[in-house]
């Protein structure tokens, strides 16, 4: 017998497409903090629909920056199953803002303390492979090292191999690296969710995504990866002194490696991501006249189900129903 909660999945693609359609009028116009207040806006409210006992364990910040969506914060009707609640409301901030592609609106869930919880921690290094890479990846090794292993596993010469690395300056003996060994380079200033999703699809060409990005990325890619195969491996790789000021006063082992299984500790996961400006991995929201069109994946652990769904939104027929309200 399905459990009643499968419906969830496509309740979570809706809280995505919300949040894309709202911030999606913000793309190219410079302002980062409206676009994302309007993604954070439509997605709490869309969340309240929900028949789950949500908490945020990876939202906005802290309650006294961020009014919605804090960490903390009880989503959902209160009803339902508990479960722990990862939101990115736009992934790529800067990516809307300057009219960039690939910046997506992320929801991942898991029930209730299944959940990495990030706590002062902001940078983690990760490495993101197909499944036949799983057994020979070290986090610590060189980048040309690492490639040409992969390589092997994979079957393919390293020349053929595209990597996914965002354009940051920490990142100049990774890049380095991966150039010593031959492979392509993808460079994205932001967004390694999506390089992260593209790494362990198939259909992309993207065959490895590394290097330092944000730790609850991190843990939205670790769901997203459990559901669609795929291996990741991860430390936490403080950036800022009072990061790592932070994780020793908690007593947090920056040593220690993680998998994808130690972010999410369940297989019971729903995971939804809706693009905004658009890429190749996700359409961005296209307006008409009298609505628009979204294009979203959305995907639930236990059946291994993977959507791919466009839908048309009719603004006049929406807007008398829905809770959210679109200009
Ligand atoms: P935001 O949407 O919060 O701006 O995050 C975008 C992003 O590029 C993430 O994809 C990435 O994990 C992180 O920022 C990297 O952080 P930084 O830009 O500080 O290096």
């Amino acid at each position: 017998m399905e459990a009643p909660t499968r419906n969830l999945a496509l309740d979570l693609a809706r809280v995505t497409e919300a949040a894309a359609l709202s911030s999606a009028r913000w793309l190219g116009r410079g302002d980062k903090e409206s676009g994302d207040k309007a993604a954070v806006d439509a997605m709490r409210k869309s969340f309240s629909t929900l028949e789950i006992d949500g908490r945020v364990i990876i939202g906005e910040g802290e309650k006294d920056e961020a009014p919605m969506l804090y960490n903390g914060e009880k989503v959902g009707s209160g009803n339902g199953p508990g479960m722990d609640v990862a939101v990115d409301p736009v992934e790529g901030t800067r990516l809307l803002a300057y009219g960039r592609p690939n910046a997506i609106s992320v929801v991942g869930m898991a029930p209730k303390n299944t959940m990495f919880n990030p706590g002062p921690s902001f940078y983690m290094k990760k490495l993101v492979v197909p499944e036949a890479a799983r057994d020979i990846v070290d986090i610590d090794a060189p980048a040309d090292e690492m490639l040409k292993k992969i390589a092997k596993v994979l079957g393919k010469d390293v020349d053929d191999m595209t990597v996914f690395v965002l354009d940051k300056p920490r990142h100049a003996k990774i890049i380095e690296e991966i150039r010593r060994a031959g492979a392509r380079i993808l460079l994205h200033t932001d967004g390694d969710i999506t390089g992260s999703l593209m790494a362990v699809n198939p259909k992309s060409d993207v065959d490895v995504m590394m290097g330092t990005g944000g730790t609850p990325e991190g843990v939205l890619s670790a769901i997203a990866i459990r559901i669609m195969g795929g291996a990741m491996i991860a430390k936490l790789d403080p950036q800022l002194v009072d990061e790592k000021n932070s994780l020793i006063d908690a007593g947090i082992d920056t040593r220690r490696v993680y998998t994808e299984k130690d972010l999410v500790k369940s297989d019971d996961l729903y995971f939804s991501a809706t693009g905004i400006s658009g890429g190749s991995f996700l359409g961005g929201v296209s307006f008409s006249g009298y609505g628009a069109t979204t294009h979203t994946l959305s995907m639930r652990g236990l059946t291994g189900s993977i959507r791919y769904m466009e839908a048309v939104h009719n603004f006049e027929t929406l807007m008398k129903v829905s809770n959210v309200k679109y200009d």
